[in-house]
């Protein structure tokens, strides 16, 4: 019912050559994937990728976008920047970007409308702390930071957007939540989008992936749980054998 989706995420990684080369090798190994291909990038990469991916089955994302459509913000970028480029989504509350860059749940909300308004498609990130989950405090963080990021957000919309579910004890840290967990916390982050709008929607139009050290080890087991419908993938997004291995699950 829900298409899945598999999503690299580069970080702050490649250069433009190093771009050319694994997209290049990446085409035709994810050409028949079930699964919707997407890589994100790092601002300086788009154009490259973009090019590189014209008529194949890989859809391009950013990492980031301001909530602004113009002006005094050096250094940022907006969504009509990215629309241009012919980027079609975007990740949007990284918990990289909440950690180190003063990401809020506010300013989450903020871009999401930004990137909506324009027509690129958001990859909410969401997820806890190592010392949010053992203090027993999973639900409420979830519940909060779904909650504000979908705050007058409108119902029609809910089919472009996607929710990465990552525990951040889980990222780049080489732990993955257990299948199990993984999709019991998903089934909170639905349930959540279901008591904002209506349980069928949730169910129906919302994908929400898992990321956290996904690979082609551990992705089958993910990706067959029910409420799993795709990956955010880091470090094992950088190697074309490796991602292709997730993406064809
Ligand atoms: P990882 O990163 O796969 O390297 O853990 C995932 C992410 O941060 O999106």
């Amino acid at each position: 019912m829900r298409t899945p989706i598999i999503a690299g995420n580069w970080k702050m990684n490649n250069t433009i050559a190093a771009t050319k080369a694994l997209v290049t090798e990446l085409i035709p190994l994810v050409k028949d994937a079930k699964a919707e291909v997407v890589i994100c990038t790092p601002y300086t990469d788009l154009a490259t990728a973009v090019e590189l991916t014209k008529g194949t089955n890989i859809k391009v994302g950013a990492e980031n976008v301001h909530w602004a459509e113009k002006g005094a913000f050096t250094g940022e970028i907006s969504a009509d920047m990215l629309v241009e480029l012919g980027v079609t989504y975007v990740i949007i509350g990284h918990s990289e970007r909440r950690q180190y860059f003063g990401e809020t749940d506010q300013t989450v909300n903020a871009r999401v409308k930004a990137a909506l308004a324009k027509g690129l498609k958001p990859i909410i990130c969401v997820g806890e702390t190592l010392e949010e989950r053992e203090g027993g405090k999973v639900e409420e963080v979830l519940v909060r930071q779904t909650t504000e990021a979908f705050k007058d957000i409108a119902k029609e919309d809910l089919e472009n957007i996607v929710v990465a579910y990552e525990p951040v004890w889980a990222i780049g840290t080489g732990k993955t939540a257990t299948a199990e967990v993984a999709n019991d916390t998903i089934k909170i982050i639905r349930d959540t989008i279901g008591k904002l709008y209506c349980p069928k929607c949730a169910e129906e139009k919302v994908r929400i992936q898992y990321g956290g050290s996904m690979n082609p080890k551990n992705v089958k087991e993910l990706m067959a749980m029910p409420e799993i419908d795709g990956g955010l993938i880091g470090g094992a997004s950088l190697k074309a054998p490796d991602f292709s291995l997730v993406v064809n699950y």
